[in-house]
């Protein structure tokens, strides 16, 4: 078996490994973080549940820190106050990114794990099944259900060599962007094998596994092997290794080789991650802004090849350079060891240990701007400045290019700089809260910006127009946009649905209001990019029953069946090019077409002709959706 198979295994409550079938899986651990957190335990606390039911389940906060009003502390507050009192750990403000955190504190090789967090595959990185998912269904975990989910194909990334100087392993996460691209990896996990694998630290191997989920993957994994035990023990965890190898003889469903010392650094061009050349191609850019963190590279090792980078130097005038270290472990080694202060003094603008400019929240660059990220997204508008170009790049470029003031290859600066793992980390648990025993006597804290969400109504007949009409690749960020502004109301569903795809079409929500719901008609990879529910449950609110697209990004897609919005796709694409905004579409004896698992038949009611549709989900799923979305579903069958 493979590392996957072995794993999934160990975990199977129901189905058969079998690439396509729908299997249920035990989950160890779940993570969730602030922005998608509050949806997730008001999940939790509808479905009943008293105390959580997994090994372990951690509350982050780490994704909107700016207060400029009492609607973010008061969510802050109210994660708090519900992980106490459901036996959940706290990790607070301030003490970092939560895949960061969770890589360091928590994560244990062979362990399953749900985060509300498409980049939870970054515990792949220690040898863990980490999958990103839905706030719901990560609630329905910590509830003790099993996750389900289609038995991916498994295919083995064989990595053979090592790395040249000045080459990191962002380079190999975006080699393997250029050559998959951002659909590469859908229905797939990548795991990693090959002798290249030893030369990768873990924090080297979490930069990959993190970025894997811009392929669009289920995951990512790394064996666990003398690298992690060497991870684990320099966080004092020895005692949480567990060698984890493949079988000699592991059978995949495919093959893709990486041969290390052939590549070189490379960069993301704007606006899509799988945009990729090799940076000595770019040619002469003038640089804007530079930002390095997020949950992809901010790593100590990350951060000291930076530090050591700026060291003595001063960062070119036209640029702003920005850092956030990826937890307060990284930030306090930083400033006991001096890296901090080589940073501050080449003119870095140091930020506190969260996701930051990577989810929009502050420095937007200027108007027309060229920003070199280390981060793992470039979608357009993302970075809160709608004009502006944001390019992917290593630590190493970034830090080189902040001081030449336009993008170059760190080769140009000579022999390398060397960082080596550190035989200790610094390790202060004292921003983590355990969960109390006394957690009855606690009281759960609601603000008023905590409203309750949306629930949908059981399936009816359709007869409703297309509201939106939109092109291929449409992320959840183009849906529910999440920006400094909006993020205060993620939980507050009603407020924030009137923001509903207002970067691609601002009169979007009203026109749904005005029409008492309707249809959402989309291309391929429908839905890519985070997890966030709100980009189900804002149209939900809005009145959308039904999303036809020429296909669908893997969360999304759950969040849609979750929401009970019926997620069809086309069975001609040529009846994409039919449709318009506007058109009224009909679907006749709902229930039974669902119920039938046949094509759904659809009716173009303004143009007067009939298509058909595929509703390519599990017979589980269609109960969900004639229930009228997971919530409904799980009280009426009493599951929890
Ligand atoms: Fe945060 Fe950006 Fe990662 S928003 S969790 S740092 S992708």
């Amino acid at each position: 078996m493979n590392l996957t198979q072995k794993i999934l295994k160990k975990h199977l409550v129901e189905g058969e490994l079998v690439k396509g079938h729908e299997i249920a899986i035990k989950i160890d651990q779940t993570l969730t973080q602030d922005s998608t957190g509050t949806m997730a335990y008001l999940e939790l606390e509808a479905l009943g549940v008293d105390k959580v039911k997994t090994e372990l389940s951690v509350a982050y906060v780490d994704h909107n820190m700016l207060q400029e009003g009492f609607e973010n502390a008061d969510d802050h507050k109210y994660i708090q106050t519900v992980a106490a009192k459901h036996g959940i750990y706290f990790s607070r403000p301030g003490n970092g990114i939560c895949h960061q955190v969770h890589l360091e504190r928590f994560g244990k090789p062979g362990k399953t794990l749900l985060g509300s967090d498409s980049h939870t595959p970054t515990g792949g990185g220690i040898g863990m099944l980490a999958i990103g998912a839905g706030g719901l269904d990560v609630a329905l975990a910590m509830a003790g259900e099993p996750y389900r989910l289609v038995m991916p194909e498994v295919i083995n990334v064989r990595l053979t060599g090592k790395l040249k100087p000045w080459v990191s392993s962002k380079d190999i996460i975006l080699e393997l962007l250029r050559r998959l691209t951002v659909k590469g990896g859908v229905g797939k996990v990548f795991e990693y094998t090959g002798d290249g694998v030893a030369t990768l630290s873990v924090p080297e191997r979490a930069t990959i596994t993190n970025m894997g989920a811009e392929l669009g993957a289920t995951t990512s994994i790394f064996p666990s092997d003398f690298r992690t035990y060497e991870f684990l023990k320099a966080q004092k965890r020895e005692d949480d290794f567990e060698a984890l190898l493949p079988d000699d003889d592991a059978e995949y469903d495919g093959v893709i080789e990486i041969n290390l010392d052939e590549l070189e650094p490379m960069v993301a061009l704007p606006h899509s991650p799988d945009n990729v050349i090799k940076v000595k191609d770019a040619g002469k850019l003038k640089v804007d802004q530079v930002a390095i963190g997020s949950c992809t590279n901010s790593s100590y090792m990350d951060m000291m090849k930076v530090a050591a980078i700026l060291k003595g130097g001063l960062i070119a005038e036209g640029v702003s350079l920005v850092i956030s270290p990826g937890s307060r472990q990284v930030l306090n080694m930083l400033a006991k060891n001096g890296a901090l202060s080589d940073m501050i003094s080449a003119g870095a603008r140091i930020l506190e240990t969260a996701c930051g400019p990577c989810i929009g929240m502050g420095q937007a660059p200027a108007t027309n701007a060229i920003s070199l990220r280390t981060f793992n997204r470039n979608f357009y508008g993302r970075c809160g400045t709608k004009s502006a170009k944001v390019y992917l790049v290593s630590p190493e470029v970034a830090a080189a290019s902040a001081l030449a003031g336009y993008l170059i290859d760190p080769r140009e600066l000579g022999e390398e700089i060397k960082i080596e793992m550190p035989s200790e980390f610094l390790v202060n648990d004292n921003m983590i809260i355990k969960p109390p025993v006394n957690a009855d006597e606690f009281d759960v804290v609601r603000g008023p910006n905590i409203k309750p969400f949306p629930i949908n109504t059981p399936l009816a007949d359709i007869e409703k127009a297309v509201l939106i009409k939109v092109g291929d690749d449409i992320t959840t960020d183009h849906i529910m946009p999440s920006n400094a502004k909006l993020l205060p109301l993620r939980s507050n569903i009603p407020e924030l649905s009137k923001h509903c795809f207002e970067t691609i079409d601002p009169d979007f929500s009203k026109r749904a209001l005005e029409n008492g719901g309707g249809i959402i008609v989309g291309g391929n990879n429908y839905g890519q990019g985070s997890s966030r529910e709100h980009a189900a449950l804002a149209p939900l609110q809005l009145g959308v029953k039904a999303v036809i697209a020429k296909s669908f990004a893997r969360i999304h897609k759950a969040n849609l069946i979750n929401s009970g919005i019926l997620p069809l796709t086309f069975v001609s694409e040529d009846d994409y090019d039919k449709i318009d905004e506007g058109d009224v579409l009909k679907i006749e004896d709902a229930v039974n077409q669902v119920k039938s698992k046949g094509k759904i038949v659809v009716k173009n009611v303004t143009k007067g002709y009939e298509f058909e549709v595929d509703l390519d989900v599990s017979d589980r799923n269609r109960e969900i959706l004639i229930e009228g979305g997971l919530i409904n579903y799980v009280r009426k069958k009493d599951k929890v």
